[in-house]
């Protein structure tokens, strides 16, 4: 029986591009986002144009009950989980002081305990088992910091911890637990991301606030030559499953990380002095 990957964060970007290549490569597929349409519409889409085989359970992975559901009904549909690929994940950028704490709330229930929920949720499965594979997207911001990102870097060095910590703790059961750390990636997140600049805003991912200035700055980053594909990604993430790496920097984020390993006060004060 093929084996099965089970994919958070899986209708757009980084997630639904990792869901064609694991696709491709012969696996059965479990794929959660909130949004049915859009999910259902990548279930299809895999469906048609590869004869995948697709269970595709609308979830919110802050939510704890929501995400044991999403486990249950993938090892009712195929019996096990071979890898679980923790991708679902949103961006915020600002001042420390100007950013609430709704807003590092939200931020952390998606980007660090919604990796958490799932890792709780398929981990009795695998140790059964003595076999899987833990893949956590993280980012650039969770090896070196970026300013006006704190909540982001904080959220992304917590899962650089925490994929870090369980590799070791988790290596001798038969489990590999992998990061992969993309720089910046063109999909919709740094579009959608909360931009704070001023008084409080909702703290819902798909919140649009008027910080005009770090938007544009955004903007000219996306079209930099730093920029990967969310294909160029899902390379990585295969690759890093097949080969079993324990870590992955991809692109030309693992230039930037390696110049900041090597020499921090340089590079942070680079980093200080970008314009704003
Ligand atoms: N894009 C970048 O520049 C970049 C750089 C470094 C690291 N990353 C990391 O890569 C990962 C994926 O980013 P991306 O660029 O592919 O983002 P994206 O295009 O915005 O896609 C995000 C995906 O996550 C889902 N999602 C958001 N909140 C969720 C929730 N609470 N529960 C379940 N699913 C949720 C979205 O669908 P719904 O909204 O329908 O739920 C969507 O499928 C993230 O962890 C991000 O931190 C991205």
């Amino acid at each position: 029986m093929a084996d099965v990957v089970l994919i958070t964060g899986a209708s757009e970007g980084i997630g639904r591009a990792t869901a064609f290549t694991f696709a491709r490569g012969g696996y059965r597929l479990a794929l959660a986002a909130r949004t049915a349409e859009t999910l259902k519409q990548t279930a299809i889409d895999l469906e048609q144009s590869l004869n995948a085989e697709v269970l595709a359970v609308p979830t919110d992975v802050t939510q704890p009950e929501q995400v044991q559901n999403l486990v249950e009904r993938t090892l009712e549909r195929y019996g096990r989980i071979d890898c679980l690929i923790n991708n679902a994940g949103i961006c915020m950028s600002g001042p420390f002081l100007q950013t609430t704490l709704e807003h590092w709330q939200a931020l952390m229930a998606v980007n660090f305990w919604g990796y958490l929920h799932t890792i709780r949720a398929v981990l009795p499965d695998m140790l059964k088992r003595k076999k899987g594979q833990i893949i956590n997207v993280g980012s650039i911001g969770g090896k070196m910091p970026l300013p006006q990102m704190s909540a982001y870097c904080a959220s992304k060095y917590a899962v650089s911890g925490l994929t870090e910590a369980l590799r070791l703790e988790l290596q001798p059961q038969g489990i590999q637990v992998i990061g992969v750390h993309p720089g910046i990636v063109s999909s919709n997140f740094l579009k959608r991301a909360i931009f704070e600049v001023g008084p409080a805003s909702s703290p819902d991912s798909q919140a649009q606030t008027s910080g005009g200035k770090a938007r544009e700055q955004m903007q000219q980053a996306l079209e930099s030559f730093w920029v990967s594909q969310p294909e160029e990604v899902a390379e990585a993430i295969w690759d890093a499953a097949r080969q079993s790496k324990s870590e992955v920097v991809v692109g030309m984020a693992q230039w930037a990380v390696g110049a900041y390993t090597l020499f921090p006060g340089w590079v942070g004060s680079l980093l200080q002095n970008v314009p704003r």
